[in-house]
């Protein structure tokens, strides 16, 4: 079996073995495709992960930046506590209306926001709001603003948050020297140089392979 076909039967395996059967997400995922958003949503076994994370933080308010259609978001969610919240912030329309429908679907309307517009544009209007201090920030926008995606994270934090970005390695595109200038991958590179070299930060990342291909999560928490 050539090796990545064996990630994505891994991760057929892994998830048969440790996911519960779950009829929303899966239609969410139908929803989706069928609404023509990429499929670019977090793997089902990356999601729980995401909903482990929020539950061992103890997250009660989490952001993310990157909703497309709710499918991590719905995953988030799920790891908080009664009364928790989840903001999600996205630039198309038509995907925060997909995301919403979906949502709504996941019995989950009234525990996320999700809010349309640019996030550079957005996250200074949650910051006047005084929105935060968040718990956990998963960051999974346009790879580019990755950078300022970080700064804005952090400034709505506190000691103890929980950082993520996703697909911090893209295929190897991090190390490769044709991709010098791609500018989503100089936005990760930046990205993970900022993180490593932020005196509030410390930090680690993971490589991942499966049905998402080959990828990773940078992980931090906020001194
Ligand atoms: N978190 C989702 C996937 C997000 S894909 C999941 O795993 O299910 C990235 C999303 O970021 C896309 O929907 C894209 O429209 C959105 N995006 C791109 N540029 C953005 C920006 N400047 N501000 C907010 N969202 C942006
Ligand atoms: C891309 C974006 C993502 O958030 C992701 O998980 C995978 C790929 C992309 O823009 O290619
Ligand atoms: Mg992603």
């Amino acid at each position: 079996m050539p090796v990545q076909e064996s990630w994505g039967a891994v991760d057929e395996h892994l998830a048969r073995a440790l996911l519960p059967a779950d009829a929303v997400l899966e239609q969410v995922l139908a929803e989706n495709r069928a609404a023509g958003l990429p499929a670019i949503d977090v793997s089902p076994l990356q999601g729980a992960f995401l909903t482990l994370l929020t539950r061992v933080s103890g997250a009660r308010r989490v952001l993310e930046i990157g909703t497309l259609g709710g499918y991590s978001t719905i995953h988030l969610a799920r790891g908080l506590p009664g009364g928790g919240r989840v903001v999600t912030l996205e630039f198309e329309p038509h995907h925060a209306e997909v995301a919403r429908r979906n949502l709504h679907r996941a019995g989950l309307a009234e525990v996320v926001e999700v809010r349309v517009g640019a996030a550079l544009d957005t996250l200074p209007v949650l910051e006047r709001e005084g929105a935060g201090p968040f718990d956990l920030v998963f960051i999974d926008a346009d790879k580019r603003g990755y950078p300022q995606y970080l700064e804005w994270a952090v400034r709505l934090s506190r000691p103890g948050t929980v950082l993520v970005g996703d697909n911090v390695v893209r295929r190897g595109g991090l190390v490769d020297p044709a991709a010098d200038g791609d500018p989503d991958v100089r936005g990760v590179r930046t990205f993970l140089d900022a993180v490593g070299a932020h005196p509030r930060l410390s930090a680690t990342a993971l490589q991942t392979v499966g049905a998402k291909g080959w990828d990773g999560f940078a992980l931090a928490v906020v001194d």
